[in-house]
């Protein structure tokens, strides 16, 4: 009796010290405000890893840029120092440029088809190339909505934008699209974005439908184009030194309920996309959609520069064509 006891004590021992060593208080960063779509899903993917592990896992999400850029982020998850981030692909982009192939202008011809092509076996396999490349193991994929223009002066053909200063986000993929347009491309990160446009410090913005509508950037514009010249890809990223002392169940609790939530943030971008830009249509402000023609033979252009830097730029273009449906 006593030694059944004994052993009794000892197995609970062991299995509490097995929770403990697997309990984790995990941090994961981006750089969208709190009511955005991304940070949304940040919190519920937190929340619900915390159920589904029986309060052993919790997550805590620094929206805003708290820590750091996506560089600066990027780079703590390469130490360690950062458990995970929702990203933009562009941030990635700059360390692995086969994901530069995503931002081929026109690869998708609307946002269903950039959720498709973001979805496919092809875009999963990418990420494999992350952990040797970038330190980071990618998860799976999210999504913000197609990129368009949004300009404080009146804007009836490119020629119009030439010379302009025109904010990007920091990467290669589209500095080389506005140079190729002759525009003044100009880096600049989001948070910095509406004051820029409001004082003029820059003349127009790259910007997707969601940020147009939900942050008034129509505000201080005079003119929006419906371009959908690029998508807008998001990666879930998990530093590969957390994800190495991390016992196999929980890695796949954490890759099944993170890819939950980014396949939602893309539904999401797929069902009110069409919503931002009629509301955008609504404020009165100067509207028009354009077709790639309006962007002469900068695509052309693009590609082949990107043919030489990337090495999916093929591949993704026979997805964009299985999918195109
Ligand atoms: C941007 O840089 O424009 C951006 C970044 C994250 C989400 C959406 C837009």
């Amino acid at each position: 009796m006593k030694h059944s006891l004994k052993m009794l004590a000892a197995a609970a021992f062991m299995a509490a010290s097995a929770i403990a060593a697997q309990a984790n208080e995990f941090r994961l960063g981006l750089i969208t405000p709190p009511p955005h779509i991304w940070s949304k899903a940040a919190e519920a993917f937190g929340a619900e890893l915390a159920e589904a592990s029986g309060g052993a896992h919790s997550v805590s999400v620094f929206p805003a840029r708290q820590l750091g850029n996506e560089a600066e982020m990027l780079q703590q998850l390469q130490t360690g120092a950062l458990d995970m981030a929702f990203l933009t692909v562009a941030e990635v982009s700059n360390r692995a440029p086969d994901f530069g192939a995503f931002y081929a202008p026109f690869l998708a011809n609307d946002i269903g088809h950039a959720a498709r092509i973001i979805q496919s076996d092809y875009a999963r396999d990418m990420l494999d190339q992350l952990p040797g490349k970038v330190g980071v193991v990618g998860l799976g994929y999210g999504m913000a909505g197609l990129r368009q223009i949004v300009s404080r002066g009146e804007v009836t053909s490119a020629a119009d934008l030439e010379g302009k200063k025109l904010r990007i986000t920091p990467f290669e993929p589209i500095l080389d699209f506005y140079s190729a347009l002759g525009a003044a491309p100009t880096p600049m990160p989001l948070p910095a974005v509406y004051e820029a446009l409001a004082n003029g410090q820059v003349d127009a913005i790259d910007m997707d439908g969601e940020l147009i509508w939900v942050l008034k950037y129509y505000e201080h514009a005079d003119t929006i184009i419906e371009s959908n010249h690029m998508m807008f890809p998001m990666v879930g990223l998990v530093s590969a030194k957390v994800w190495a002392g991390l016992p196999e169940e929980d890695r796949a609790m954490i890759s099944e309920l993170m890819n939950k939530h980014l396949s939602a943030v893309v539904a999401s971008y797929v069902d009110k996309e069409p919503v931002w830009i009629d509301q955008i249509k609504g404020t009165g402000k100067t509207f028009v959609k354009v077709d790639p023609s309006f962007f002469g033979n900068v695509a052309e252009t693009w590609n082949a520069k990107w043919s030489e830097k990337s090495t999916a730029l093929e591949g993704l273009r026979a997805v964009a064509a299985a999918t195109s449906g």
